[in-house]
């Protein structure tokens, strides 16, 4: 018996090394593909400007249970700031979302000193992450969530929450109206700790122009920042800051459509916020598509609820799914804009108009025909640059 020992244990070494050679190989085989597609997540950034739908955009996204959103996370490198200008501003800006997009929200402790609660960080209500677990356990990670609740029974929780819930999400996407160049994003679109895509958000410059009157006290500060006055606060009355934005724009979608580098290819997608106001649950299944999101039965209902006026809280106004009435919805701005202004805003806003399909208004007569379309349809322009679509 004794003489057998050894080589049972000699037997039984050998064949236990193999079996844990076997495992190892086998596990490699198996396990390595499925880390590999677990890690791939994916930023995206809305790159938008003020009054062009990005809000609403950003909802889209930030109610799908695999979204960490946040909505104007540079807010609070332009307040802080506020005596430079939009160019200077840019690198700061681009640094900070960086570090967002990777959860880092150390970055904030330049703009946000001693921050504690996670009420201290802009519009964080509108994150549907950062009212549901880990953020906030009142709501369920699955679940539509309302601000106004939101805000009351989260706002107390530790600011440290915000980097723990983004740790947990495979996509991270931020709405930004702060970068007036596509340029400034380069480097973060070939930064390898990145999958960074861009959604570029435009709307008809004349009711952007409509919603800045609307909202015109609420904008003075940014205005001032666009147009580098040194702090001081300033109403857009000579439309500055409208060419900014139309130039910016249109300099954007030039450059990702004729001047693009190939790293920018299957990165950048154009949405016309009147074509979403059209037909939302195509445009919203392209972004969908476009961010490797899956649209959830839940989600739809919702996207039909908010769009039908259906539900609470909801603006029936906003969205009509008869393709007459929508039309008539989305230039409800030509009702409140005199024939003169229409004209300023056409002549400075020119080369986007020209670029996006949007028709100039020539006369009193046409700005009152409701009967008449002023944007051009989507299927008649070459507008997304989807991955595998090249470019001729
Ligand atoms: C932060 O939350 C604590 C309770 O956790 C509260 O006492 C404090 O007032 C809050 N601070 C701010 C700035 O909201
Ligand atoms: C900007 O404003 C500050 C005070 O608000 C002033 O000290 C500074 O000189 C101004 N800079 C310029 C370039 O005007
Ligand atoms: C949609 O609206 C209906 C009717 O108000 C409501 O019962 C349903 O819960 C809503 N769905 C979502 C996902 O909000
Ligand atoms: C959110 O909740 C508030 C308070 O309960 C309610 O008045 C409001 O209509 C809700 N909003 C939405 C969009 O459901
Ligand atoms: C849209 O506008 C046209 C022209 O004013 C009008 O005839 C039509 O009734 C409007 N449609 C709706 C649904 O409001």
């Amino acid at each position: 018996m004794a003489r057998f020992r050894p080589i049972n244990v000699t037997v039984a070494g050998f064949f236990l090394l193999q079996t844990i050679f076997l495992i190892l190989i086998y596990s490699r085989h198996t396990v390595l593909p499925d880390t590999e597609t677990k890690t791939e997540k994916v930023h995206l950034l809305i790159l938008s400007s003020w009054r062009s739908g990005s809000s609403f955009i950003g909802q889209i996204f930030s109610q799908h249970p695999d979204v960490f959103y946040l909505m104007e996370p540079a807010w609070h490198v332009w307040m802080s700031m506020f005596q430079n200008n939009a160019k200077v501003l840019h690198m700061a800006v681009r640094d900070l979302i960086r570090s967002v997009f990777l959860c880092d929200m150390s970055v904030f402790d330049a703009y946000i000193p001693n921050k504690k609660n996670v009420s201290e960080l802009f519009q964080w209500a509108v994150s549907r992450a950062l009212c549901s677990y880990p953020a906030c356990s009142h709501f369920d990670r699955e679940a539509i969530t309302n601000e106004t609740v939101c805000k009351i029974i989260c706002k107390h929780n530790p600011f440290s929450k915000i980097e723990e819930s983004c740790n947990t999400y495979s996509h991270i996407v931020l709405k930004e109206v702060r970068f007036f160049d596509l340029k400034v994003l380069y480097p973060l679109l070939t930064d390898p700790s990145l999958n960074l895509k861009i959604i570029h958000l435009v709307r008809d410059p004349r009711a952007v122009a409509k919603s800045r009157e609307q909202a015109m006290k609420y904008l003075t500060r940014d205005n001032g920042i666009v147009l580098n006055t040194n702090g001081t606060k300033i109403d857009d009355i000579r439309y500055d800051v409208m060419r900014e934005i139309c130039q910016s724009h249109a300099q954007m979608y030039e450059t990702a459509m004729d001047k693009a580098p190939s790293f920018l290819k299957g990165r950048y997608m154009l949405v016309r916020y009147e074509d979403v106001v059209r037909d939302p649950l195509r445009e919203i299944n392209q972004m969908y598509e476009f961010a490797n999101l899956k649209l959830t039965a839940k989600l739809k209902n919702w996207f039909y609820n908010i769009t039908h006026g259906v539900g609470p809280g909801t603006k029936k106004e906003e969205f009509q799914t008869t393709s007459r009435n929508a039309v008539n919805v989305s230039q409800a701005w030509r009702k409140d804009l005199s024939f003169q202004k229409i004209q300023k805003i056409q002549t400075i806003c020119k080369s986007e108009m020209n670029l996006l399909g949007y028709q100039f208004i020539d006369s009193e007569k046409e700005r009152k025909d409701m009967s008449m379309d002023f944007v051009l349809p989507k299927r008649n322009y070459q507008f997304s640059w989807l991955p595998n679509k090249e470019k001729k």
